[in-house]
């Protein structure tokens, strides 16, 4: 086992004009489960294939535990990668596609045997281990791949989506499965997911990319509680959070009709870049309905959960959504008086998308 830190690893592909991954900055505990995750396009295969030493690292330096790794091939550093194809052999079977690394390294048979079906053992592959990659369901084949990683006990675990191919259902218990296995085994990993559930749910900790940037690397809670930025408020929690630009006003914002107070701090740092306006983040559940004041939003859609409800409404082209107890639904068509709970709204600049707030 042992720590990861990419200490400002840059990745410039060949014919580009701005780094795919510039002066990534992160550490990683022995042990602990770190979820890269943003949109499309940000970097986060780019990351983990330095790491894996399948990418060129440009510019800083890569480490696992104190070994500097940044020019080292693939096969000496230890690490094992899941894919998001699996990649199995096809015409091996199950017990020869997990015990292959081991083969390749010289390992006996009876230790192979050993090994792979310990392995086989904790992913419930035991009945499987005589068939063929295509005699199985994509559930099992994922949890090949994975077996395929575990046998080799290595240091550190890398996946890049290893379980977009799987349907929906399958992916929500796949990764309580996954976690769980990585938690038992202790090996620490880095995952790879542009599903924002999938990592608020998995990680010990969350690093969030966009543009080859890290914004935010922190707890799930933390992340949820206090984005760093309007990038990551806007892409943590689902539905998404509520992001409204409005007037500063004496000692605080003008919300709608009223008035919402916001620390001096955050007002005079929003003063200083020569900001009029701010943009306050409000996550749905964060909203008290009241009679008068506030936002005056129309009533669009009610999504009814049973338990709770979530209205989505408008205000001049302001979309914005609420959630509400599921016995006090509003009808669709009504009006509602929306205003931020008092300590539950986040202040960001308007112009550099930057947190104000505390
Ligand atoms: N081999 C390559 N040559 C040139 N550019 C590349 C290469 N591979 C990736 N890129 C570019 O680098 C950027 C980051 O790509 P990367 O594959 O790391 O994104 P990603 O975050 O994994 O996205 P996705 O969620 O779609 O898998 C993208 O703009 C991509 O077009
Ligand atoms: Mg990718």
């Amino acid at each position: 086992m042992a720590s990861v830190t990419f200490d400002k690893a840059t990745r410039l592909y060949p014919g580009g004009d701005k780094p795919a991954v510039d002066q990534l900055e992160l550490e990683i505990e022995d042990g602990e489960f770190l979820v890269l995750v943003g949109p499309s396009g940000c970097g986060k295969s780019t990351s983990l294939r330095m790491l894996a030493g399948l990418e060129d690292v440009n510019g800083g330096a890569i480490r696992i535990g104190d070994r500097d790794v940044t020019h080292l091939p693939p096969k000496d550093r230890d690490i094992a990668m899941v894919f998001q194809n699996y990649a199995l052999y096809p015409h091996m079977t199950v017990a020869d596609n997990m015990g292959f690394a081991l083969k390749i390294a010289g390992e006996d048979k009876a230790t192979i045997r050993r090994k792979v079906e310990e392995a086989a053992k904790m992913l419930d592959l035991t009945q499987y281990l005589d068939r063929k990659p295509k005699a199985l369901s994509g559930g099992q084949r994922q949890r090949v791949a994975m077996g395929r990683a575990i046998v080799r006990k290595p240091q550190v675990f890398l996946m890049d989506e290893p379980l977009s191919n799987l349907d929906a259902k399958l992916r929500v218990s796949t990764r309580t499965q996954i976690a769980a296995l990585q938690r038992d085994l202790g090996i620490t990993t880095v995952y790879v997911t542009h599903d924002q559930v999938e990592a608020m749910t998995m990680g010990d900790r969350v690093a969030v990319l966009k543009d080859g940037l890290l914004q935010q690397v922190d707890t799930p809670r933390n992340m949820y509680d206090r984005p760093a930025n309007l990038f990551v408020a806007g892409f943590i929690g689902s539905p998404a959070m509520n992001l409204v630009e409005v007037p500063i006003t004496d000692g605080g914002v003008k919300f709608g009709d009223s008035v919402v107070p916001v620390s001096r701090e955050a007002l005079s740092a929003a003063a200083d870049a020569g900001d009029k306006t701010v943009t306050v983040g409000v996550r749905p559940e964060h909203f008290d309905i009241g009679e008068t004041g506030g936002l005056t939003i129309t009533v669009n859609v009610v999504e009814e959960l049973g338990a709770d409800g979530y209205v989505y409404g408008s205000k001049d082209g302001q979309d914005i959504v609420v959630r509400v107890g599921g016995r006090q639904v509003p009808e669709k068509g009504s009006s509602l008086h929306v205003v931020p709970r008092a300590g539950e709204m986040h202040v960001f600049s308007t112009s550099t998308g930057a947190r104000l707030s505390d």
